[in-house]
């Protein structure tokens, strides 16, 4: 948090900012709060870090300490702030864990408000006893009062010097970069004269990520923040002038004061703007980023600049030349980035006119996600209708994302007025021809979408057309057409989350009070995450000559090194060393599956972003500039493959290829009544752990010994990895792992390639290499996408009685563990249904792109998503309720799997049952159908899914767990286990379980990491058995001492802990145990099709409603109710996590999360900018989550069941919620019958397949085609 005083107003100012883009000499005079200033676990924890801990909102806690300060920011300025200032302060605050939920929750106890179900009119209200009752997860009694007036001062020394002017000019000089604040005016006009090219910094937002990123350098920096006049507001009859240096946020506020002091018809414009503004960026980013700044950056998506220009606003603009006013219209937007500004002209202030009578200004955007993110097109339009008519006598309309630059649509507007039209759908009908004609995109625009972005145009000046009739209706009091409109267009949804706090269930009468497991426990580091005094990787502090490693990766997709010239690198200051392929000791490659993958290319490169070199330097800053210095010639190689299609086509797999039948598919197709083919095809996804890889290696000093500190799942293959390319024995490496910052898979295999590749750059320093962002996104893979062929053979009445699946994913340039997740995706494609005759085949398609790899669910969300969309179509070909068409196929009674699994299904009916019944599934139908039938352009559509997922691995020898406990002579208990945190909670499980087994409290029992020191040969933690396995080991450990203190006990029945435990020690009685855990013997006999790949199966069924804009494919999920079966859970709270943020992963993964890639196979989305992951605003409206109760569990620790996975897939239930409103308004056009919508349903995708006549008119208004300059990675 940011705080400043200014002496103008002697007031201080709080706001919240990313750190990131914040530079630090425009922070002179600033006082700074970070996490750690507002509360300790040492002295006193602060309300917001202890509400958002104990409402379980911190799991693996890298985001804890930005969602605390952006709480905290809130409530320094609001401190009883309502639940859409909440919203709004956390929007642009990202978590993969939680799923927001809980952080929600947390914050929602400082909200003075009615903030319950209620509120938003959902049915089935906490009120009425039926969910919500939150005291059972967190007791909202034990939280400290927030008292405002404790909270930390400003400094009065800072007070003192803002309040003594400085008029001479700021100066910092740095190694590249020298930044000067200028403290007036003329200053700054001279500086400007004198160093035209040099930037003017205000917020830093669009300067920042260029110098960041791109690597500009800009020798010299104008800050102008101490001009005053800058900040300047004036108001005249006309309007306002508003001082060009104030941030967004404060437009804003000015706006917001303004528009209640005139009439509304005068403040159409200043509405318009706080209406774009509201959803500019986020909070942070307004915060900082200001006025002049966004109108000169020239964002061609800029949402600002058309509303402006729309609205006839001007500019005061000064240089040595003197002053002008220069307006913003249609000439002023030059190119991308460029406008008709002099390089040496700075933009004083922006006068924002008073709208007319008759006069009306709309402003719409539609971004990919609804907060946080650039728009793809937005707009805003201007109409002005001579005094008591609607006949147009002026009108303008601009978009962003229509072209390099803002555009004005000027011959639609010519095309309006020429004729004095009036303001009708006769108008409008000519309107939109000449707009199609007038903005058309090349096939291969930049951004892509063009079709959408083309229908975009349309429908927004639709909506604008819907939302002037309204304002000139209220205008003129004609309240008929106001409710007409009303319907016809529906109303914007508020901001504000009514998730509801799930029940966990409650533990038996009889469990003593100290035992913990069963109860709802706090993650055991959530305190110390939310007050940053958590460890991750890269907070270990920096060692004496500590050196940093930069990758440099291939810049081609399949291409010979010619050359690899590192000399400049090694002339960059700082720079110690280079390391290449030939640098390595010990095995160049690591072999899985049988195929080699190269830890640093030798001679030739197979994806863009494969690792060729490291750079080893002294300062990361240093490591990057030699990094950017090596040069590598290539000889590009014939056809590089990149989709699946072109694998398939030139046979480009990994070996082997799987395929599974039951029945005969091919006889039970000649019986069946009808057949249906279809296909679908589902993207990837990228694991967007908020922790990027990160590794620490030092080298011991003795031996060859080395201690790694590593974010990994699997400490025992880094350990291996590291020794193997080392050529050391395992013994000299011990891999430390505290907690991830998220993982998902993501860190199982890729981070002992990378471990290894720093171990290489370790001669006698340690190295420390951290991937940013982009690299990380580049490098590391994520989930594999999928396309997918079947043929389905049903009967009429809706039994499916044959089908075969084909399934091809995408596997990348190695196979890393592509063909067991072909595997998975094989074994689990019956979901929850008997199909006869099923056959599956699967292959990993072998591509020039970056290597996939395990990701939550390891295949089941792909394979899943293809057999109910098979179902889907089923339902839509025989026109039933595709719920009934899931529930005549479902297992039921004793069952057997297309692999001969014999399982009980029963609490898979009755997840789904009670789903059904929580979910009032049948009075939501009618009231969707209803709804659909009441309104043309928002359709609402629902789905209820099932799932049943094989927990363990299938690969017998990994169900093995190893644990070691230690008591020491003070009764304190240390354990460890092979078990990893990443946010999963399963150091807290562990904790509950030693607390019941040696019958101690949870406080004496400690878990300080995971080390291959005290545990060797652990398996990863993975495949939803971590608590499973490692819960057992340490059970067994702890078994074993409490029986060793045994005898001791019955000599002093009545003794404390501590006493036997000093007792036994001095009777030279072990106070130390191992504990093992020897898992089931899975298997799978692909050659006869037959296994016990899966120790259990855990339960699920989902119901989702959304509600989809027709018009813009925008949709929010109103309501989702999940019933999972997870046994006896050890710890309800951890559990529901899980399940939350699993779920809310898979809505991003089906809805959302969309990887671009570039024709040469380059990944564009690679930061949080272009790949959008669900935030605050993604989550359901109302949100509940049930456990099953009496559900038992014969194959896991106290009856519980491994949830980290499942619940993923059950985020496509909002995909088919999607699909099914799509269904609505197609058949409103008079469309019936299967169609296709591919994964992600993006809001392009639900807008095209919505099929409205704007949609169809660009389809029919041709010059459309295949774009070209983006692809999706399939
Ligand atoms: C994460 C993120 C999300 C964003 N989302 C959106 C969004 O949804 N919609 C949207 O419209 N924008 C968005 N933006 C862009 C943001 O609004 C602009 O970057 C911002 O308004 C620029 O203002 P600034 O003060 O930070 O500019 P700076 O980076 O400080 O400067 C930008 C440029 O403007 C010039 N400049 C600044 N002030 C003046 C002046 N007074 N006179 C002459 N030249 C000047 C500078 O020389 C420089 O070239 C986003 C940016 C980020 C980083
Ligand atoms: S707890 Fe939010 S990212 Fe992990």
């Amino acid at each position: 948090m940011v705080s400043r005083y200014r002496p103008v107003t002697k007031t201080i100012t709080h706001y919240a900012a990313n750190a990131c883009l914040l530079p630090i000499c425009q922070l002179h005079g600033a006082a700074i709060t970070t996490v750690e200033g507002i509360g300790s676990t040492k002295t006193r924890v602060h309300p917001v870090q202890e509400r958002i801990a104990k409402a379980h909102g911190s799991q693996c806690g890298f985001c804890t300490p930005g969602m605390v300060m952006s709480m905290y920011a809130l409530l320094r300025n609001t401190p009883q702030p309502s639940m859409d200032d909440i919203a709004e302060a956390l929007a642009g605050n990202l978590c993969r864990c939680t799923g927001y939920r809980p952080i929600i929750d947390g914050c929602r106890t400082f909200c003075q408000e009615a903030n319950c179900c209620q509120e938003s009119g959902v049915t089935n209200c906490c009120i009425n006893g039926e969910n919500g009752n939150s005291d059972e997860l967190f007791d909202k009694d034990q939280f400290q009062p927030l008292d405002p007036t404790q909270e930390l001062i400003f400094p009065p020394e800072l007070i003192l010097t803002s309040q003594t002017p400085r008029p001479e000019p700021l100066t910092f000089q740095g190694e590249r970069m020298t930044w000067v604040s200028p403290g007036s005016m003329d200053q700054l006009v001279q500086l400007r004269s004198r160093h035209p090219g040099a930037p003017l910094v205000m917020g830093n937002t669009n300067i920042g990520p260029d110098i960041k990123f791109k690597g500009i350098i800009h020798p010299l920096i104008i800050s102008p923040t101490r001009v005053t006049e800058l900040f300047e507001t004036t108001q005249t009859p006309e309007g306002v002038w508003v001082g060009a240096g104030s941030s967004l946020s404060e437009v804003r506020t000015l706006l917001e004061n303004l528009v209640p002091q005139y009439p509304p018809e005068k403040t159409e414009l200043f509405r318009a703007l706080i209406k774009q503004l509201g959803n500019l960026g986020s909070q942070q980013i307004r915060n900082v980023a200001s006025l002049g700044g966004n109108i000169v950056s020239a964002y061609p998506n800029s949402d600002l600049n058309p509303v402006l220009a729309a609205g006839r606003c001007k500019l005061s603009v000064v240089s040595s030349g003197g002053k002008r006013e220069v307006p913003l219209n249609q000439d002023f937007f030059v190119n991308f980035g460029k406008t008709i500004l002099k390089p040496h002209e700075i933009v004083v202030s922006v006068f924002i006119p008073f709208t007319r009578k008759g006069e009306f200004v709309g402003a719409f955007r539609q971004a990919p996600r609804k907060e946080s993110s650039f728009a793809t097109v937005t707009t805003g339009m201007r109409v002005f209708f001579s005094e008591g008519s609607r006949v147009v006598q002026d009108i303008s309309i601009y978009y962003g994302g229509m072209g390099p630059t803002t555009v004005s649509a000027v011959k639609t507007c010519a095309a309006i007025v020429t004729r004095s039209e009036q303001w009708d759908d006769e108008t409008l009908g000519r309107a939109y021809e000449v707009l199609l004609e007038e903005l058309v995109l090349p096939p291969s625009a930049p951004g892509g979408k063009v079709e959408f972005r083309r229908s975009l145009t349309l429908s927004l000046l639709f909506k604008f057309n819907l939302e002037v009739l309204h304002k000139y209706d209220v205008y003129t009091n004609n309240g008929h057409v106001y409710s007409q409109i009303h319907n016809r267009s529906g109303m914007e949804k508020k901001k504000i989350i009514i998730s509801q706090t799930p029940l966990p269930q409650s533990v038996s009468q009889e469990q003593n009070s100290q035992d913990p497991v069963g109860r709802p426990i706090m993650h055991r580091s959530a305190l110390s995450q939310a007050t940053g005094e958590a460890v991750y990787c890269d907070d270990l502090p920096r060692t004496d000559g500590e050196l940093f490693l930069a990758l440099v990766t291939s810049s081609r997709a399949h291409a010979k090194i010619i050359q690899l010239d590192v000399s400049e690198a090694l002339k960059v200051p700082g720079v110690v060393d280079v390391i290449t392929a030939k640098d390595i000791p010990g095995r160049k490659v690591r072999t899985m599956c049988g195929y080699d993958e190269e830890l640093l290319a030798g001679s030739e490169v197979s994806c863009i972003g494969q690792m060729v070199c490291g750079v080893v330097a002294d300062t990361r800053a240093h490591a990057k500039r030699g990094a950017a210095a090596v040069k590598i010639s290539y000889e590009d190689l014939p056809e590089p493959i990149f989709t699946i299609e072109e694998a398939i086509e030139k046979s480009s797999f990994f070996e082997p290829r799987r395929r599974i039948e039951r029945g005969n598919v091919t006889e039970a197709f000649k019986s069946v009544d009808q057949i249906y083919e279809g296909e679908h095809r589902m993207g990837g996804q990228e694991h967007f752990y908020m922790e990027t890889q990160s590794m620490l290696v030092v080298p011991v000093g003795e031996e060859r010994e080395f201690n790694i500190y590593v974010s990994t799942q699997w400490p025992a293959a880094t350990q291996e990895a590291v020794a193997q390319t080392l050529g050391i024995p395992s013994n000299r490496v011990t891999c430390h792992v505290k907690r991830m910052g998220g993982a998902f898979g993501g860190k199982v295999t890729k981070t002992s390639i990378l471990a290894s590749v720093t171990s290489v750059a370790v001669t006698n320093r340690p190295v420390r290499c951290i991937l940013e962002r982009g690299e990380d996104m580049l490098i590391t893979g994520g989930r594999h996408p999928v396309v997918g062929k079947y043929k389905v053979g049903f009967m009429n009445d809706g039994r499916i009685i044959a089908a075969d699946i084909q399934f091809y994913t995408n596997a990348g340039n190695t196979i890393d563990e592509s063909v067991l997740v072909i595997e998975k995706i094989l074994l689990h494609m019956d979901n929850a249904y008997n199909i006869p005759h099923l056959r599956g085949s699967g292959a990993a398609c072998r591509t020039n792109l970056p290597s996939n790899t395990a990701f939550r669910g390891f295949g089941v969300p792909q394979s899943l998503m293809f057999v109910e969309n098979m179902i889907t179509d089923v339902s839509m070909v025989l026109g039933l309720p595709a719920d009934k068409i899931r529930e005549i196929n479902m297992y039921r009674g004793p069952s057997v799997t297309h692999y001969k699994y014999q399982f009980n299904p029963e609490n898979l009916l009755r997840c789904w049952d009670q789903c059904k019944a929580k979910s009032t599934f049948s009075s939501r139908r009618t009231a969707v159908d209803q709804f659909n039938q009441q309104n043309q352009w928002k359709k609402r559509g629902m789905s209820i899914i099932p799932i049943k997922y094989g927990i363990a691995f299938g690969e017998g020898f990994l169900n093995q767990a190893a644990a070691l406990v230690h008591i020491y002579k003070d009764g304190s208990v240390l354990v460890t286990h092979g078990g990893t945190e990443m946010g999963q909670g399963i150091h807290t499980k562990v904790q509950q379980v030693a607390s019941r087994e040696l019958h101690i409290p949870t406080s004496k029992v400690y878990i300080s990491e995971t080390g291959t020191n005290t545990v060797p040969n652990t398996c990863p933690s993975a495949a939803s058995f971590g608590t499973d396995a490692n819960g057992m080991a340490v059970k067994n450990a702890c078994q074993t001492l409490y029986q060793r203190l045994e005898p001791i006990r019955k000599k002093n029945p009545k003794g404390l802990w501590e006493s036997w435990v000093t007792a036994a020690f001095f009777e030279k009685i072990s106070l130390s145990a191992t504990g093992f855990h020897r898992g089931p013997d899975l298997y799978m006999d692909w050659e006869a099709m037959e296994g016990q790949p899966y120790a259990y199966f855990t339960y699920g069924a989902c119901f989702s409603e959304v509600e989809l804009d027709c018009l813009s494919g925008d949709y929010r999920t109103l309501r989702t109710d999940i019933v999972v079966d997870i046994g006896r859970s050890v710890n309800p709270s951890v559990d529901i996590g899980q399940v939350e943020g699993a779920f809310m992963q898979g809505l991003g993964l089906y809805t959302l999360e969309e990887l671009k890639f570039s024709p040469s196979g380059l990944l564009y989305t690679r930061g949080p900018s272009q790949y959008k992951i669900p935030a605050v605003c993604d989550v359901p409206l109302s949100f509940n989550v049930y456990l099953l109760p009496d559900s038992y569990n014969p194959h896991a620790i106290y009856s519980s069941k491994g949830i980290g996975e499942p619940v993923v897939f059950l985020g496509s239930s909002v995909f088919y919620a999607i699909k099914d409103a799509v269904a609505a308004a197609r058949s409103q056009s008079g469309l019936a019958g299967p169609f296709p919508l591919d994964s992600p349903a993006t809001a392009d995708k639900a807008c095209l397949a919505s099929a409205s006549h704007f949609t169809q008119k660009v389809r029919v208004g041709g010059s459309v085609g295949r774009w070209a300059g983006l692809w999706v990675g399939l």
